[in-house]
């Protein structure tokens, strides 16, 4: 059976890619890894405390010597490495932490595979990255290829940047076995409420104004969680070592059209709320410094090597993620008093100037 090691695990993505692969035939194992940081939550894997193939342990990817010794005590064989300070407002307001987890911890899982690799076979490593390294485009231009020259403009995207960088070099030089994938924005179940999708439902549903970064015109490409899930199946069973591929839901909306279409579902989901139609809460606010325009993925690569193409379009995925929201208030409750997220959300938006300071 295979043993698989997943950094980042009780965050976001990495807890739809436990559950994901744990579904899989052959059966696989899975140590899941996490430090546990405002944004990863050990709840988000308890409906898997009953399968005897996952276990988690808490640690932190910076500490190379754990990692060396949960490579060789588990004989891992597969390494998907999801761990990372992933919100660009937090990057900006506070760098230092997204060179140290995203760049420094990196270098750290490499370095530890490169030491296990002497003794056992080579661990293979899968990098997790972002759209965002490839900097923003113009309305006009075309979408982001593999071979886009990279370009990133927030430190967030700057600190992926150097660790694709680092996960290449070390595939180029030591001979690592690796494969990276480079996603759009992902949305869905247990995505933490700082990001944009989750913090609009639970604002309006709550009667809050609904924050617009700047004219709300900037374009993202939005792909649904389970979608980005099966995209890294497929390239783990049948990517080409030492490739690159991008991944992307083929959508083009606007931020306004988003937040607009989630007033509208929740118009119909959720009519009890304080203040309806949702869309009254609409709320434009100070742009984010350095704001990307626009990303778009050309993910022509994964599907014609892989066959893969995303399964959901942005209305079912939505909805979907509405509904898992509106049915999981304990979650939110729970996710949203961890660390210091209120005091977060006081500090971010009291410097956008447009909303009264009772209303967020
Ligand atoms: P997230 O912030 O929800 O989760 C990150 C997880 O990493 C958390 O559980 C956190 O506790 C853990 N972590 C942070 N520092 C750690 C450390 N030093 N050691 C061990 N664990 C640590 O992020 P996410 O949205 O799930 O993103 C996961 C990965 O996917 C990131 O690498 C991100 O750059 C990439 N990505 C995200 C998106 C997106 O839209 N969310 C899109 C493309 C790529
Ligand atoms: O593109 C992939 C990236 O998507 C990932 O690499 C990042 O980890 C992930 O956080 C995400 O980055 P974004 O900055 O695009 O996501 P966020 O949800 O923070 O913002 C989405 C868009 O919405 C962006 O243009 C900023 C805007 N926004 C965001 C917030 C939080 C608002 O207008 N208002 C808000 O309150």
């Amino acid at each position: 059976m295979k043993r698989i090691l997943v950094t980042g695990a009780a965050g976001f993505i990495g807890c739809n890619f436990v559950r994901h692969l744990l579904q899989k035939e052959p059966p696989v194992t899975v140590v899941s890894f996490d430090a546990l940081t405002y944004a990863g939550s050990e709840q988000n894997l308890t409906s898997l405390n009953n399968t005897s193939r996952h276990e988690f342990i808490r640690g932190d990817i910076c500490d190379g010597a754990l990692v060396q010794r949960v490579l060789q005590e588990y004989q891992i064989e597969t390494l998907i490495h999801f761990a990372a300070e992933s919100h660009v407002d937090r990057s900006i307001l506070g760098p230092g932490q997204f060179v140290q987890t995203n760049i420094v911890g990196t270098f750290n899982l490499l370095e530890a595979c490169r030491a296990v690799g002497r003794q056992q076979p080579a661990v293979r490593f899968h990098h997790i990255s972002t759209d965002e390294v490839f900097g923003s485009l113009q309305a006009q231009d075309p979408a982001f290829t593999e071979n886009t020259p990279y370009a990133p403009s927030s430190p967030y995207s700057a600190s992926k940047a150097a660790s694709d960088h680092l996960v290449r070099a070390y595939a180029h030089t030591y001979g690592l076995p690796a494969t990276l994938t480079n996603c759009s924005n992902n949305y869905g179940p247990y995505q933490f409420p700082e990001k944009l999708i989750p913090l609009i439902i639970l604002n309006a549903m709550a009667g809050k104004p609904l924050p617009v970064y700047g004219d709300g015109l900037q374009v993202r490409d939005w792909l649904y969680v389970e979608d980005h899930c099966e995209a890294i199946w497929q390239v783990l069973q049948n990517g080409k070592l030492g490739e690159t591929y991008n991944v992307g839901g083929e959508n083009q909306p606007t931020n306004l059209e988003i937040v607009k279409s989630i007033c509208t579902l929740l118009d119909e989901l959720h009519p009890q709320s304080p203040i309806t139609p949702h869309e009254k809460l609409i709320t434009y606010v100070t742009d984010r410094p350095g704001h990307d325009r626009r990303y778009a993925m050309d993910i022509t690569k994964i599907r014609r090597e892989l066959g893969w193409r995303p399964q959901y379009t942005l209305a079912t995925g939505l909805r979907k993620t509405v509904q898992w929201y509106l049915a999981h208030r304990d979650w939110v409750a729970a996710i949203s008093s961890q660390g210091n997220y209120q005091q977060w959300v006081a500090q971010n938006y009291a410097q956008r100037s447009a909303p009264t300071e009772e209303k967020l």
